[in-house]
């Protein structure tokens, strides 16, 4: 199956699929990986594992759906069977989601429905829960709203920093993150309503 990856910083739930995927056991291989911005870590971890990239920066196009649809068409050009946004901090449109709304996967660290947005380990220490997690879900056109994959608990300990808890919150979502699209693009999916069905 092919991945096509979309990232906005370090890259290492890119490089979990990376290094799963150079066993052919696997089933899955990156075949591009896009970004929303230069200069990050990401795009020099995709450089160095041969695989093509490409960057669409909102601020160079003179609308919002005008980035929606080049992002949505440099995906396309790679015949994705699945898109995984793996720490991509941007909301796609709704001609990304027409074409590929049934396989978009998203990865976020807290279990949701909460502490949904770009601040989940940071919000769940501000709460005081006593477990948080890591979600994989297909998105949809809300935020952080869609059909939930897999989830993982992660416990939050005394004293815990948000970089304490957002490294242990990492560490499971690159686990789940490569054990489920593992095993969807082996055994394939279905989605109805909120309910994802692997065979
Ligand atoms: C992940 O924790 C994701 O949930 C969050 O950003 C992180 C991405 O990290 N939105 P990386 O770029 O894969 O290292």
């Amino acid at each position: 199956a092919r991945l096509v990856v979309l990232i906005s910083g370090s890259g290492s739930n890119l490089k979990a699929l990376l290094d799963a995927s150079a066993d052919p056991g696997y089933g899955a291989t990156v075949v591009a990986v896009g970004a929303d911005r230069d200069g990050i870590a990401g795009l020099d971890i995709a450089a160095e594992a041969g695989v093509p990239t490409f960057v669409d920066r909102v601020k160079d196009f003179a609308t919002r759906g005008e980035w929606d649809a080049a992002l949505t068409a440099h995906v396309a050009e790679h015949k994705p069977d699945l898109i995984i946004s793996a720490g991509f901090l941007k909301l796609v449109g709704a001609e990304f989601l027409a074409a590929f709304g049934d396989r978009y996967l998203n990865t976020h660290n807290a279990l949701l429905p909460s502490f949904p947005g770009i601040h989940g380990p940071r919000d769940a220490l501000e709460y005081g829960v006593k477990v948080t997690g890591a979600t994989l879900f297909f998105v949809d056109a809300g935020v952080d709203t869609g059909p939930i994959v897999a989830q993982t608990v992660v416990p939050v300990l005394d004293g815990d920093t948000e970089a304490d808890l957002t490294e242990r919150i990492k560490e499971a979502e690159r686990r789940q993150l490569v054990e489920q699209v593992g095993r969807l693009v082996r055994e394939g999916w279905t989605i109805t309503g909120r309910k994802v069905t692997i065979p």
